[in-house]
């Protein structure tokens, strides 16, 4: 989930990893990471990876505009060339098999398949097709989002997420895709992260396209989730075979004391940053809390807005990344008190595990309908560097061995989780922090372009060339 602290740039200062690294990777002999069925993978997206933003007829995207506008992301860095992944996916994808991954999570970049007038970009359809046929000759798993951020700039020009528009033109390209792409997609999300594109983008203008505006957070959110809604029947109809779902973030909100106003803080923060978006997903409405924290923010719903959106779902997918320690802000809200001495990443985010397993525990509770569950992205940023030829990422091993311990643990209390994507495949564009935080478990040298496999995804790889080997 990007901070939404991002556009000051001001994180907290990472406390030092500290932890031991005897077993550094390999999960307990009774963990149901064992199962063969549970799906590891990793996941990355189109505009922090492919560059290549004007080839092949790629119309400009809300990011390039917003990547261009100074002061917007840290050191003016823009997706312009990322990590050459549409010249170099050949063997980008033979390194993601060469690692034993099952699955690939990735997105695609809507102005590059579809003109202004909603005809086929022939050339970047190809592209798409190239890379899943090659995923299905290795066979991995594919789970493909159709919405990554990069909405394109005309139809930003036309108001973007504020425009009704917005959502019946999502279904025609999803159209397009699903009618285009079927029998090669295992598995289809149409958005990524609603919340960060209605809130960072709209809500305080963090992320492209940069208003700031709770009004316009809400009714970006309504219609992000109306194109949800409208897209997924499409997809039903066009690729019967795969399964359909939705990516969300989600965030662990603690309360700073037991008084009840720091509880009720810690309560709203979760209903900004999950029932906001799961309860119209899974119930088919808006959790009133969310108008009392922002007060007369209500969106315009027409009727039938929220049976639409509320479409079953075949899976839900998770993204979780840290916890907010909060306290009531003395009005009706709530503001971050973050703790003093505890271990945090490049990005300054706190290493919290326990946060996924509650969230998720928390989920089957509140939700009686809740689809089975992969977790789509999960991982960190450190400042990795390359030494004699290895990258030793000591503190993501060990993050990545607490996270999965917790999925474990969720599904040990009975929580349907069917699988996990590492965040990221390698080092890419992370969006207002460019390309200074290195979320990969493939290092990229961005002026060589030479990826190099670091700690962590050698002892994933080891760890799922055991599990195969296993009768
Ligand atoms: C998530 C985004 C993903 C990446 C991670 C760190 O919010 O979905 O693209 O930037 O954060």
């Amino acid at each position: 989930m990007a901070n939404d602290a991002s556009a000051a740039f001001d994180t907290l200062s990472p406390a030092v990893f500290k932890g031991s690294l005897a077993d550094p990777f390999t999960p307990p002999a009774d963990s149901s990471l064992w199962r063969k069925n549970f799906l590891l993978g990793a996941a990355t997206a189109s505009y922090q990876i492919e560059g290549a933003v004007d080839e092949d007829g790629r119309l400009p995207s809300i990011w390039d505009t917003f990547s261009a506008t100074p002061g917007k992301v840290l050191a003016g860095d823009t997706g312009a060339v990322a990590c050459d992944h549409y010249h170099r996916w050949e063997a980008d994808i033979d390194m993601l098999a060469s690692l034993g991954l099952e699955g690939y999570r990735l997105s695609i970049a809507w102005p590059r398949v579809m003109d202004a007038a909603g005809r086929p970009n022939r050339k970047g359809l190809d592209f798409y097709k190239r890379l899943l046929n090659r995923l299905k000759e290795k066979g991995i798993t594919s789970f493909v989002t159709l919405y990554h951020w990069d909405l394109p700039q005309h139809l930003e020009d036309r108001g973007g997420w504020l425009n009704r528009d917005t959502a019946y033109r999502f279904a025609d390209y999803t159209d397009l895709m699903s009618r285009e792409l079927a029998g090669t997609v295992d598995a289809w999300a149409t958005l990524n992260e609603p919340w960060c594109s209605a809130y960072l983008g709209y809500g305080n203008g963090h992320h492209a396209p940069g208003l700031a505006n709770d009004r316009f957070a809400t009714q970006a959110m309504h219609h992000l989730l109306l194109a949800h809604g409208l897209a997924i029947p499409v997809l039903r109809g066009n690729d019967p075979a795969s399964q359909k779902g939705i990516v969300a973030n989600i965030g662990r909100g603690t309360a700073n004391s037991d008084s009840a106003a720091d509880q009720r803080a810690a309560h709203l923060f979760e209903v900004q940053h999950n029932a906001w978006i799961l309860d119209p997903l899974l119930k088919g409405e808006y959790p009133q809390d969310l108008f009392e924290l922002w007060p007369g923010t209500e969106p315009l719903v027409l009727d039938g807005d929220m049976r639409t959106i509320a479409a079953p779902l075949d899976f839900l997918g998770i993204n979780y990344y840290f916890r907010t320690n909060v306290a009531s802000d003395g009005a009706h809200g709530f503001c971050d008190v973050p703790l003093e001495g505890v271990e945090r990443t490049q990005m300054g985010w706190e290493v919290y595990p326990d946060g996924l397993r509650d969230l998720l525990t928390g989920f089957k509770k509140t939700y009686h309908n809740l689809p089975p569950i992969y977790i789509t992205e999960n991982g960190m940023a450190s400042d990795d560097k390359v030494i004699d030829g290895h990258v030793d990422d000591t503190q993501r091993i060990s993050f990545l061995k607490r996270h999965l311990a917790a999925v474990d643990q969720a599904i040990k209390a009975g929580v349907d989780v069917r699988g996990y994507f590492l965040w990221s495949l390698m080092d890419n564009f992370e969006w207002a922090f460019g390309y200074e935080r290195r979320f990969g478990v493939v290092h990229v040298d961005y002026s060589t372009q030479k990826r190099t496999v670091k700690r962590s995804a050698e002892l994933v790889a080891k760890f799922l060339k055991e599990r195969k080997a296993r009768v």
